[in-house]
């Protein structure tokens, strides 16, 4: 299986970025982490982070056909971007949206995701061990869907 792993605006700052919100890990070794744990579960993972909409919305593009899942932290574009959710919704991949706070304790703006309702499902406020979860679940549900 091919994993898709995306991370949105800002999200290549984790480590010096509002610590005390979203930890001291950084992306890359974040990224490093979940390469191991998917190489132990045999599956493929590819990594994008970016700041820019469009360049997240074209490598959902490019994923249809040949990634089977996708696990995204949107971050800042969770609260703004239709563009984004009917990118998700015109590759028909599955895809579990990550936060590594809990949104839903932080200001009202970001109460609301544009993509939370057409996702497999939602992990926050589980620091950056949502995105273990995030894996360990699309595997398992890729494992048993095939
Ligand atoms: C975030 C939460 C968003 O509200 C915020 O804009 C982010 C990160 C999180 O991982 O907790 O950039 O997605």
């Amino acid at each position: 299986f091919h994993i898709l792993l995306l991370n949105g605006p800002n999200l290549n700052l984790l480590g010096t970025r509002e610590p005390d919100k979203y930890g001291h890990d950084t992306l890359s070794g974040i990224v490093d982490d979940l390469t191991s744990q998917a190489s132990a579960l045999n599956v493929k993972l590819s990594h994008l982070q970016s700041n820019a909409e469009h360049v997240l919305i074209d490598r959902i593009h490019e994923a249809k056909g040949n990634v089977d899942y996708i696990i995204i932290n949107p971050a800042a574009f969770t609260h703004t971007s239709v563009a984004l959710r009917d990118a998700l919704l015109a590759v028909d991949i599955p895809f579990i949206e990550v936060h590594i706070t809990n949104v839903h304790a932080r200001e009202s703006f970001r109460h609301h995701s544009w993509l939370s309702d057409i996702a497999a499902g939602v992990i926050c406020g589980l620091g950056v061990d949502g995105y273990s979860w995030a894996l360990q679940t699309a595997v398992k549900r890729l494992s048993k869907s095939n």
